[in-house]
């Protein structure tokens, strides 16, 4: 008997209970990309009998005219009957029905309406992994991190990437903890062509040429203060000579290989300038995600435990955003967008969904949301105290941040998250 293959979504249907996470998650777009797809296939393909000739009709002799005729002359056919109308639990009142005209719940009764009617999907393929890369040879864990290390920029960062890739994820974004003697006021570091992170970047892209290297364009890993900019004697962040700064930073990002630099310490006028800086040497294709909308936030905690780049001394309000602050995002993103940004991020991501809203109604640029350090450590937290479901926690938080509108998410839980749309445990 003749069959077709068929490319199906993975788990059609329901995986653990997911239900609506779990449809649509896995394009095709992925695929290509595994470079080991050995345990995948036979859970993609879906076997559909095609017509044959023989069907059980023919094997009875009689032809469609003496079937139709048969009907016609009154003798139908046996079929299941109706089935019987569930009984509902004692005690139920028995009312006449309501007439409601729109009952939204019909649309939802079962797992194929509700796959067929799901409007927003999740895939490895938004996802970037952000990776804190260290000198060392080990892999040390973050505290406040549970399940995150700083990695060894040679072997454990190299392991990690290739276990990203298995499961659709390739583009990263890399975050250095930079050993104390190497900061200064200035930050001169930031642009050492031989740092860490452009030393990282080489190795990386000597080894998967096609992975996605997003970098963070910022002083704060490399200042003897740990603000992102250059501070001045009376505590004032230096705009204009911190600008200075990035360009040379982002162009020695681009020189090592980085496909995307993403300016996250909040400075005006740093985007422009640094894409005059990258094209004036020749890296034109070099991406710019901007943090557009990047808040004074506390949710930023359990990072700069992660890379040691607290404030030295008080915090980052003159030049992160409001919390309290809505339209002030519309500013950052005209300014962005003037001056030539190609995506545009928000963080913190889940607390802060109507400004991603904001920003995807109010520009055809993608859009990428930041799950930052302490939304992940809080669902962790929740997770290993049994208050919450985590993996279920987790899915539902990153398909919230792509129905506000993020086209791509930053999330320490890429991995995971793409193992389980994947139907890895
Ligand atoms: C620094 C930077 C920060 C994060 C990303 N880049 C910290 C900060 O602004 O203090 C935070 C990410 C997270 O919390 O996960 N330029």
């Amino acid at each position: 008997m003749a069959s077709t293959i068929v490319n199906m979504p993975l788990n059609v249907g329901t995986i653990k209970g997911l239900d609506c996470l779990s449809h649509g998650k896995f394009n095709a777009n992925v695929l290509p990309i595994r470079p080991s797809i050995s345990s995948l296939p036979h859970r993609r393909m879906f076997v559909v009998k095609a017509s044959t000739n023989d069907g059980p009709i023919k094997k009875l002799g009689i032809s469609d005219a003496e079937c139709e005729a048969a009907v016609v002359a009154g003798n139908i056919p046996e079929a299941p009957p109706v089935p019987p109308i569930p009984a509902s639990p004692a005690g139920t009142p028995v009312v006449t029905s309501v007439d409601i005209k729109r009952r939204p719940r019909r649309n939802r009764r079962s797992p194929v309406l509700r796959s067929a009617f799901q409007e927003t999907s999740l895939s490895p393929a938004n996802f970037v992994y952000p990776l804190f890369i260290h000198e060392g040879e080990e892999d040390t864990p973050i505290g406040a991190m549970p399940g995150c290390y700083r990695l060894g920029w040679r072997h454990g960062l190299v392991e990690e990437v290739a276990k990203a890739r298995d499961v659709g994820v390739n583009s990263i974004v890399l975050f250095p903890k930079v050993p104390d003697a190497l900061k200064s006021p200035t930050g001169d570091e930031a642009y050492n062509d031989n740092g860490l992170v452009p030393r990282t970047i080489r190795l990386l892209k000597d080894k998967y040429p096609d992975l996605i290297i997003y970098t963070d364009v910022a002083l704060d890993p490399y200042s003897s203060d740990g603000h992102d900019g250059i501070v001045r004697e009376d505590g004032v962040i230096m705009n204009d000579e911190t600008v200075h700064q990035l360009c040379k930073q982002a162009v020695s990002q681009a020189r090592a290989g980085a496909d995307v630099v993403s300016p996250s310490d909040m400075m005006d006028g740093r985007v422009g300038a640094i894409r005059s800086a990258l094209d004036a040497e020749g890296f034109q294709h070099v991406s710019i995600m901007s943090y557009t909308a990047k808040y004074a936030s506390s949710f930023y905690g359990p990072f700069r435990e992660a890379l040691d780049s607290n404030p030295r001394f008080g915090d980052k309000k003159t030049y992160q955003m409001n919390p309290a602050n809505y339209r002030e995002a519309l500013i950052e993103l005209r300014a962005d967008e003037s001056e030539g940004a190609d995506i545009l991020l928000v963080k913190p991501g889940l607390p802060y969904l109507d400004v991603v809203r904001l920003l995807r109604d109010n520009s055809p640029l993608p859009i990428a949301a930041y799950q930052v350090s302490g939304e992940y450590s809080m669902i962790k937290a929740g997770g290993v105290l049994k208050m919450i479901d985590e993996q279920k926690v987790m899915l539902e938080s990153l398909m919230c941040l792509r129905r506000a509108g993020a086209d791509i998410i930053l999330t320490y839980f890429a991995l995971q998250a793409a193992r389980c749309l994947c139907g890895e445990k």
